[in-house]
């Protein structure tokens, strides 16, 4: 079964987050293609970016400066898809947020996997800048930002009493994101399985240390 990590992007003492994330786990699970772990950022106090090549060791399995952070790029490594619970702050994903992906480092965790975005917001934009400025950071990482996404302005009336949503729309955008999701992953998987590129940054740099050498 894929494995999909739900990663929630707002750690703050009561977020909105709270009011999304079940209805995303539950629709995700009901979907009945994935094996679904959340990764709640709260549970995961990951120190402010601060590797370098010497915190490193081994390339093949790397140190990192913190045992968290070890842990981290495991746990992205070890998903096949991802959806991104994200608010929007001042037009962009939460530091918090940004932090988690940037600590994926040279273990390539995100890379040749699709990724999924869950917007919401207190106001009308239901994060979509979020949503725009996640599909950059995720190119970045190598990974596969879906097209289809799901908004929700005014999370505050988002939700139902039972926690489902208030309009039909979020239903059916979340259906067309994990059917995407479920035809991505399956895509990759494979795509994987038949071998997968060295990463492009190692490419460029031997190409160039080999025209370097020849001239
Ligand atoms: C620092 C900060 C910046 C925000 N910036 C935006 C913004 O740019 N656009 C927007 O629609 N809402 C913005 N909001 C409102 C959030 O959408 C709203 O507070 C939402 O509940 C945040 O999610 P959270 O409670 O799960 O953290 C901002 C809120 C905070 C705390």
């Amino acid at each position: 079964m894929t494995k999909l990590l739900i990663i929630v992007g707002s750690t703050r003492p009561g977020r909105s987050a709270d009011a999304v994330v079940p209805w995303v786990v539950k629709s995700a699970r009901e979907h009945g293609t994935f094996d679904v772990e959340v990764a709640d950022l709260r549970d995961w106090p990951l120190p402010h970016f601060a590797e370098h090549f010497g915190t490193i060791g081994d390339f093949n399995d790397p140190t990192y400066s913190d045992p968290a952070v070890k842990a981290w790029n495991n746990k992205v490594k070890e998903a096949d898809a991802f959806i991104v619970v994200t608010p929007e702050y001042n037009h962009s994903v939460p530091g918090v947020l940004k932090n988690a992906i940037d600590t994926v480092w040279l273990s390539f965790g995100f890379r040749n996997k699709p990724v999924g975005s869950v917007g919401y917001s207190g106001g009308i934009s239901g994060a979509i800048r979020a949503i725009e400025h996640l599909a950059h950071i995720f190119v970045e990482a190598e990974a596969v930002p879906l097209r289809n996404t799901v908004i929700l302005p005014q999370v505050g009336e988002a939700f139902d009493e039972a926690g489902e949503p208030a309009s039909p729309m979020p239903a059916a955008a979340m259906g067309v994101l994990l059917d995407d999701l479920a035809w991505w992953s399956a895509a990759l998987e494979m795509a994987r399985a038949q071998g997968e590129l060295i990463p492009g940054s190692f490419r460029v740099r031997a190409a160039v240390a080999a025209a370097t050498a020849k001239a």
